[in-house]
């Protein structure tokens, strides 16, 4: 067998082929700067793995605005603003009075399904299922890409520039010295029992409960299938519960003088989702640059994830694009301390979203009924529920 790597070179190359992976190869080609991603999962593990379900508008308006295809338009929900509710009362924020935006209920599994088709389609260079990934040579000139590809061969490119967008498990951010990064990270003492489930919505809208009995969030994906989840341990066994248990607890947890009763149907998914906050500092080792999740990791609650990767992916590929444009390297010097505001502005509201209204085994009746205050405090008047409708709809894009 031959085994001399295969050297293609090319100007960008792109580890990780999720929605940031996809996005900035899309973005850098229609610029005409030439990239090639790799991806270890095949198309059709990354297009059914349950993810976060909430388009920022920017993020909308990436998809649409540049050509990826309007089907977030079509398919995906507009929704004005979600439920707030707390002692199973619920108080609803109009993000459109409150701040003139709105989100979309669109989920992470369909951007991705269509990002791939737009760089099909655009005869993009996206190579899934590869394996035995390394980047090298980070601090040179011409950094590296080395794997195997799904026929076997061994492959090495030769490039400029490495965007690091391969998840909070990937190789490219640990590929930065333990000296020359700092990892700042919490983790929490709880995680979210996801389910899908078949049958009508139960709401319009999100809804956000905070009770006694931990956090639950009613979610949607179609007119035939609900997305849920609720508060659990981290530690919690999916498979030891029945469907009966699971929606006792979602509804406990929704239980209010309002009535409100969750529309119960067969449970097709069950998932636990870990919690952790993660942040690497910076975003960038000499020609190596983090974006999304494998350069920081969001709690879900409030689902900035993917929309904070696509923002990171705006200005890379802005930089990346002044850097071919006019040969300085300005902008690419700054993307890590721009990428990072914005970052810790996200990692701030979702920090934040988590622990208003999740609760804590421990928790003192001095702090629950604080946590209500502050959930009283914002639904309660303009000024708070204009913040949270803000940061919820995103930030305007740089
Ligand atoms: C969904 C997930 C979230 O984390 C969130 O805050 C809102 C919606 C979802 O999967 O639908």
């Amino acid at each position: 067998m031959n085994t001399e790597p295969h050297i293609i070179t090319t100007q960008v190359g792109i580890v990780g082929a999720g929605p940031a992976g996809l996005m900035l190869s899309h973005l850098l080609a229609r610029a005409g700067i030439a990239n090639i991603v790799i991806e270890t999962r095949d198309h059709s593990t990354i297009q059914t793995t349950q993810r976060a379900g909430i388009l920022e508008a920017g993020s909308v308006r990436m998809l649409t605005d540049t050509g990826v295809d309007g089907r977030v338009l079509t398919h995906g929900h507009r929704h004005d603003g979600i439920d707030l509710r707390f002692n199973g009362v619920s108080h609803r924020l109009n993000f459109q009075d409150l701040v003139g935006e709105s989100v979309w209920l669109y989920p992470q599994n369909e951007v991705f399904v269509d990002l791939a088709a737009a760089r099909k389609r655009d005869g993009g260079d996206v190579r899934f299922s590869v394996t035995d990934t390394e980047v090298l040579d980070l601090e040179s000139g011409v950094p590296k890409m080395r794997f195997t590809d799904a026929g076997g061969q061994r492959v090495e490119v030769h490039a400029d520039i490495i965007a690091g967008t391969d998840g909070s498990r990937g190789i490219c951010k640990r590929a930065i010295p333990a000296t020359d990064r700092t990892d700042n990270f919490i983790s929490y003492p709880f995680a979210w029992f996801g389910i899908l489930t078949e049958g009508p919505p139960s709401a319009p809208e999100l809804i956000y409960a905070n009770s006694a009995h931990g956090f639950a969030l009613i979610s949607q994906r179609n007119e035939h299938v609900q997305r849920m989840y609720f508060q659990c341990d981290p530690e919690e066994d999916a498979g030891a519960w029945t469907e009966q248990q699971i929606w006792d607890e979602l509804q406990k947890r929704v239980d209010g003088p309002d009535g409100f009763t969750l529309q119960r149907g067969p449970i097709v998914e069950k998932t636990v989702l870990p919690f952790r906050s993660y942040v690497c500092e910076p975003l960038r080792h000499g020609n190596l640059f983090l974006a999304g999740d494998s350069g920081h990791t969001v709690p879900p609650t409030g689902a900035k994830g993917l929309n904070l990767a696509l923002a990171d992916v705006k200005v890379l590929s802005e930089a990346v694009e002044s850097f071919y444009g006019t040969g300085s390297r300005d902008l690419l010097d700054g993307y890590s301390a721009k990428a990072l505001e914005r970052v810790w502005k996200a990692q701030n509201f979702s920090y934040w979203m988590t622990s208003m209204l999740h609760s804590r085994e421990d928790q003192s009746s001095f702090e629950r009924k604080r946590i209500l205050g502050e959930l009283n405090s914002v639904a309660t008047s303009r000024y708070g529920q204009q913040y949270l409708a803000e940061a919820y709809t995103g930030w305007p894009h740089g």
